[in-house]
């Protein structure tokens, strides 16, 4: 398998994973790739390995450039392992390599993986020389880790930023041009809604630490190479940081005998009434990671669930706890359902809105079988609160 250059002396020597479809509950429909990136100099340098499994992978697009025994330092910027997991079989492959990593970084090899490797520990500031380049590394912990770092490469202006930025969206190409933009940006924001949202300040600080720095391409560990269109990310990662939302509703429900779904298109009918653009989703057909995509910037959110067993359905509590730990905050909920006699689910619902310090819209019911009526006054309720 062949590398693929970036610059004169840069490549990218990553695997793509295009079966994966579930990456920590994460649905990737479009796969994903664990980039990995060689720097060829008197010191030649590895950033970043892959998954294990994928070693082979990765060791063959090395080896169209250079004999992997040749590398001199493997840079370790995020131990999670579909970045780390390959690195004691590089390891083996690359006898004089020594690992560059934080001392985070440093403590999470040693719990992950077993055997003696040299290693020099750096932390921001610090620079490596390799002979004509020098590398630069900027923690940014929480970026996904505690011990998450980006590298830079002044000389190319190239910023290896592993996690921040990335994509799950496996393709042959590797540079953002090549792929449709909206597509792109659509994969960005599903990452960012699913695995950067819980850490939007630790991002703003991050994004302060390489604002002054000239770019001219983001090499991020996942996904397309950013260079086209770095404006269009940065500008996205500062929305998405700072929990910016738009006029849009996310109405997402389960239901059982179909009440609660009518319950859902009315008062979807009563959001495009107000002209505010809207999301319907029901749980049985679009996965909760596909929800978090579409409220990463809306500002209104109706769920729905109808009661069951004094509760909430099962899907819907799945999609509350995924919802509670990515945290997206600043919104305004709206809980609903249909229930039979005891009727508890959309005050469940609406009590998690209210411990997410979201304002709340009153919470609306039906009992049994919804006439037009109650639908009627459900929508126009709705549309009198909006
Ligand atoms: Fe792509 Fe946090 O690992």
């Amino acid at each position: 398998m062949e590398a693929v250059k970036i610059k004169d002396n840069i490549y990218w020597v990553g695997v793509i994973d295009w079966n994966i479809r579930n990456f920590h509950g994460y649905l990737t429909q479009r796969g994903a790739t664990y980039n990995a990136y060689l720097v060829i100099d008197e010191k030649v340098t590895l950033i970043d390995t892959a998954k294990k499994g994928f070693e082979g992978e990765l060791l063959s697009r090395i080896k169209s450039v250079i004999d992997p025994a040749e590398i001199d330092y493997i840079i370790v910027n995020h131990v999670e392992r579909d970045h780390s997991s390959a690195l004691p079989a590089v390891l083996a492959a690359c006898p004089k390599a020594k690992v560059i990593t934080n001392a985070q970084g440093d403590k999470g090899l040693h719990q992950h993986y077993t055997g003696e490797w040299d290693t020099e520990l750096v932390k921001s500031g610090d620079t490596l020389s390799l002979g004509q380049y020098e590398l630069t590394f900027v923690q940014t912990p929480m970026v996904h880790w505690p011990d998450n770092m980006v590298t830079y490469l002044a000389k190319e202006k190239i910023l290896f930023p592993n996690d921040a930025f990335g994509q799950h969206y496996a393709a042959s190409a590797r540079f953002d041009e090549e792929v449709p933009f909206d597509t792109l940006m659509q994969e960005a924001g599903k990452y960012y809604a699913n695995i950067v949202l819980p850490f939007g300040k630790q991002v703003q600080k991050a994004l302060e630490a390489v604002g002054g720095l000239d770019i001219e391409y983001i090499c991020p560990s996942h996904g397309l190479i950013w260079g086209k269109h770095i404006p269009a990310i940065l500008e996205a990662y500062q929305k998405w940081s700072t929990n910016t939302v738009m006029e849009k509703a996310v109405v997402v429900y389960d239901s059982m005998w179909g009440v609660t779904e009518k319950m859902a298109a009315t008062i979807s009918d009563a959001f495009m009434a107000k002209g505010i653009p809207v999301k319907r989703m029901s749980l049985k057909a679009d996965h909760i990671s596909d929800v978090m995509a579409e409220i990463l910037e809306a500002k209104y959110i109706a769920i729905g669930s109808p009661t069951l067993n004094n509760g909430i359905m099962p899907t819907v509590g799945s999609l509350l706890t995924y919802i509670k730990g990515l945290n997206p905050t600043g919104r305004i909920g709206l809980g609903f359902g249909s229930y039979g006699w005891s009727g508890q689910s959309p005050g469940i619902i609406t009590d998690f809105m209210k411990e997410m310090k979201w304002e709340t819209i009153e919470m609306a019911r039906i009992q049994y079988e919804a006439s037009e009526e109650d639908l009627e006054a459900l929508k126009e309720k709705i549309i009198a609160i909006l």
